[in-house]
């Protein structure tokens, strides 16, 4: 390798370490003087460029103190976890050997650990272990693949060639979803053109959960989702008394478990019973798990209906239909799945246990605590979501900027049955119990000034 070329990726990690080494360190949330430093960037397209050392210096000194310490131990906003080591190590390496991940052709060894990486996650989630796994971007992205899978194979059950006819007088694929449903899962059945008025809203219950004695009507042109893991409550689906009653009707029923799926792999897995039953779930890597941005998974118990609606082959590149290039929405791809198995292989059984386990004990730990400073706590707290309320509306937003705008923790805003309230995601492998004292002792204090 070129000294120079050596000189610089050495740098990139010395700077890469030194900013890990900060992160229990750092503000949480950026403070405005590193904000507005950013404009520093709005320079023209320059005609000869900088030296890469010089990319590299801008990118850390204007870059590092502008970013929202995410990977940090008290970042409490909305489920995205830290990065493992491991999974960052790897992802390390895995941009140095920069492969094309499409198939068995442009990476041998990206689809080798990708297949076992695909065994392990249905292992370790409790799914169906012939179930096809789609290593995609996003939850969002990969909702979108697996409801095209649905999408295609009702249709197909009922005489029509989507491949080749399409939606344009094609039977009309009813879809219930939850009052609760992610807005990405309505992003990827709006991007499918499964039009908003058309969508069967299921009623839910005091917790977030679908209602199953208000379910609307299913049938064979159905498609149901349901959740594992509702945003703001962390509530699951009825899953054992829904799915059975789905499938009996020939409905397909996928579930977003964008996060929530990961308790399958806890001392709670009983939340998600007969979640296994559905036909497709999304979850990402990228929340629970602790790999790095971005990482998700489309899992489809019937591998050949994810692999035709996914299907890229053409006359130059031909591959297995388990290749990833035919289970996602890329040709081109980033070996994303490598971090998922180095996560896995790292954690082993019981240390992804132990690390859902600690975030479900903490969250509960911090529920009870704020019920005692005298704080709503407006859900059963069961999994790793607090969803809180202050003693009024004004009081609720004051205390959320406050504890944003103090830079030790972050946290967001929702709305909960109409009324404001934050939430509090607990994800990091890196949040210790002394950094959930930490959050504790802030929030009390706010709340008695
Ligand atoms: C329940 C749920 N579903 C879907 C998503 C979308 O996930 P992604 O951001 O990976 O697209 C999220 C997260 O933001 C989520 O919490």
């Amino acid at each position: 390798m070129p000294t120079e070329e050596r000189a610089l990726l050495v740098d990139a990690d010395r700077r890469a370490i030194a900013y890990n080494d900060s992160l229990a360190q750092r503000r949480v949330y950026p403070n405005e003087s590193a904000i507005a430093a950013l404009t520093n960037f709005d320079t023209p397209l320059p005609e000869t460029g900088q030296a890469a050392t010089q990319v590299l210096h801008s990118l850390d000194e204007l870059g590092s103190p502008a970013t929202v310490t995410s990977n940090g131990p008290r970042y409490f906003g909305f489920v995205i976890g830290a990065t493992l080591p491991a999974a960052a190590a790897a992802e390390r390496l895995v941009l140095a050997w920069d492969q094309c991940a499409s198939s068995f052709d442009g990476s041998p060894i990206a689809d080798k650990l990708e297949k076992v990486a695909a065994c392990w996650v249905c292992e370790a989630l409790g799914l169906p272990n012939k179930s096809a796994v789609g290593f995609g971007t996003s939850a969002t992205a990969c909702t979108l693949a697996c409801l095209s899978a649905a999408r295609r194979t009702l249709l197909a059950r009922q005489g029509w060639d989507f491949d080749q006819d399409g939606l344009i007088g094609a039977p009309e694929i009813r879809v219930v979803i939850s009052e609760t449903a992610h807005i990405t899962v309505k992003k990827a059945l709006r991007v499918l053109g499964f039009g908003m008025r058309r969508l069967q809203l299921a009623p839910i219950d005091e917790h977030g959960r679908i209602d199953p004695a208000r379910l609307p009507k299913l049938d064979e042109r159905t498609l149901l989702i349901l959740q594992a893991g509702e945003v703001n409550t962390g509530e699951f689906d009825r899953f054992a008394e829904l799915i059975p009653k789905a499938r009996a009707a020939g409905a397909w029923v996928h579930v977003d478990g964008a996060f929530g799926l990961w308790a399958r792999a806890s001392s709670s897995a009983g939340l998600a019973d007969g979640v296994e039953l559905a036909d497709s779930w999304t979850t990402d890597g990228h929340k629970w798990l602790n790999t790095p941005y971005d990482s998700a998974m489309a899992i489809c118990r019937d591998g050949d209906a994810l692999a035709a609606a996914m299907n890229s082959d053409a006359a130059y590149a031909m591959a297995s239909k388990d290749s990833q290039k035919n289970l996602t929405l890329e040709f081109s791809r980033r070996a994303r799945g490598v971090a998922i198995w180095a996560a896995l292989a790292n954690l082993g059984r019981a240390g992804l246990r132990d690390m859902i386990d600690q975030h479900i004990r903490q969250a509960g730990h911090l529920a009870a605590e704020l019920r005692n400073g005298g704080y709503q706590v407006l859900n059963r707290v069961r999994l790793n979501q607090v969803l809180v309320r202050a003693d009024s509306d004004e009081q609720t937003a004051a205390i959320l900027k406050a504890a944003q705008d103090s830079g030790e923790v972050w946290f967001g805003a929702t709305i909960w049955q109409g009324r404001p309230a934050f939430r509090l995601s607990v994800s990091s492998w890196r949040t210790t119990d002394a950094d959930i004292e930490v959050l504790i002792a802030l929030l009390l204090r706010l709340k008695n000034t």
